[in-house]
This record gives C-alpha cells, structure tokens and sequence, in this order.
C-alpha cells in the first residue's frame, strides 16, 4: 500500500490487528527485514512495515534526512491511519528515528524495542567514514557499498545475498541522504530516562556495527528497560534469531 506523506510516496504493509506495533528498518535496508517476524506476531497485534523515506518502495527526495525528520514522517503516517499510540521498534539508523520520536512525540509512544542500534552520536571517525561512502556511492554508484556492508551486518553467510539485493536496490538519493543525517544526528543519551514507557533493547552478541556496552547501557538508562542479548547474532536479529526477537517484542505489551 501506498499512502502520501509530506509530498512524499510512503510504502507499507500491515498485518493482523490489535495492538499497533510500527517496525522501523535500518539503513539502506526496507521493510522485508521483518518478514521473519511477522508470522510470530501477527495473530497478537497489529504490525505495520514501512519503506522509510529514501529506502525501499517509498520515494526518495533529495537533501538531508534528519532522524527527527523520519521520525515526523511516521508521526504523520500514523496520524493517517487513525492511531494514537504506537510500540515502536526502530533498528538501527530506524532506532535513532524511533528515539527522535520518543523525544518529540512521548505523548504516541506504548511502548519501545531498540534493535541494533545505539543513543550516542557520531565519533568523528564514524563521521568521516560516512562522507566517504557518499563520495564512494557517488563516484561508483552502490555496488561497494552492498558488499562490504552486507558482509559486514551478519553472522550467517546465508544471509548475505537477501542483505545485499536489499542494499543494491536502494536509491542513491536515499543513501545520500540517510548517511547525512545519521551523520548529524545528536546524541540521544540524556533523553533516554524521560522514556517511560516498557522498552526494550534488542541486542546481537557478534554486532560489528554496535557495540554490546551501548545496548546495556540504553537499557539501565530507562526506566522500564530491558536488555535481550541475541547469541551469536549480528546486526540483523530479526533474520538471525526472530523467535528471540519477537518474542522480546510481544514482550512489551498484553495481547487483544
Ligand atoms: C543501520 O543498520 O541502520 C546502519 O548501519 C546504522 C549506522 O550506520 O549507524
């Protein structure tokens, strides 16, 4: 399904019904990271799979997406729907949107699952190595990117062809973009103990991408949170271990 937010064509699929449960994917990946998890939750709650702006189905504008800015756009997608309050689960660069949204919008948080992910900024090394990708993806377009990264975000060899059809499908535009701003984003750490809500912080034991102290540290920083540690998963639980993950994620709310 398509639907029109802020000039742009946002794509998303939905599941089940109940409870609503907004997955945000990380970057430059789409909503199919989930399909694992929806057979597992889909009889519980109501899921709803969006294509984040520059990713995916949805259509990918030019210029810097901030992570407060994707966070407005769900906001408004979910504003469309008719639903007032939302469990977020954000992975990734969709969990610093998620934590935008947790900061802005508190009011339509139930609840919180952070996968993969992490509150604190850029190092500047992380920083300059972001400018380098656009400069790569530009120069070479995003054949590089996919394979390095791809390689790079799981544990399991047999995943890494879906992850790199993923990233290889995904519009310069919107790596341009994403890039950017993840690389301004700001740091999120302060904000973590005015999240009131039941969270959870969905972490893989092997992440090359986020270190495993950022996740306990999230989560003793919030009130309700929680950590789940994934053996021997990477960046990508939701494909390496989804019964972990779902079940970390119905976790967070009683089921209608
Ligand atoms: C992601 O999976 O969204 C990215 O790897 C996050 C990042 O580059 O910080």
């Amino acid at each position: 399904m398509k639907i029109k937010i802020y000039g742009i064509n946002l794509y998303y699929e939905e599941y089940g019904s109940g409870m609503p449960i907004l997955f945000l994917h990380g970057f430059p990946l789409d909503h199919t990271i989930w399909n694992p998890v929806i057979p597992l939750l889909e009889d519980r709650a109501r899921l709803i799979l969006p294509d984040l702006r520059g990713h995916g189905q949805t259509s990918s504008p030019d210029g810097v997406y901030q992570m407060a800015e994707i966070a407005e756009d769900m906001v408004q997608f979910i504003d469309e729907l008719g639903i007032e309050k939302v469990i977020l689960v954000g992975h990734s660069m969709g969990g610093y949107a998620a934590l935008a949204f947790a900061k802005n919008h508190p009011s339509r948080l139930a609840g919180l699952g952070l996968v993969s992910t992490q509150a604190a900024a850029d190092s500047p090394e992380r920083r300059a190595g972001r400018y380098a990708t656009i400069r790569e993806v530009e120069t070479n377009g995003t054949g590089k990117l996919a394979d390095s990264m791809s390689a790079r975000l799981t544990t399991r060899p047999e995943l890494i062809p879906m992850i790199r059809r993923i990233i290889l499908a995904t519009n310069p535009a919107g790596i341009h973009g994403s890039l950017m701003g993840m690389a301004e984003r700001p740091d999120m750490t302060d904000q973590l103990s005015m999240i009131k809500v039941p969270a959870v912080v969905i972490a893989g034991e092997a992440d090359q991408i986020n270190p495993l102290e950022k996740s306990e540290e999230m989560a003793r920083l919030m009130p309700e949170g929680r950590l789940v540690v994934v053996p021997g998963a990477g960046h990508m639980p939701m494909l390496e271990n989804p019964r972990v993950v779902a079940k970390a994620i119905a976790g967070l709310f009683k089921p209608g």
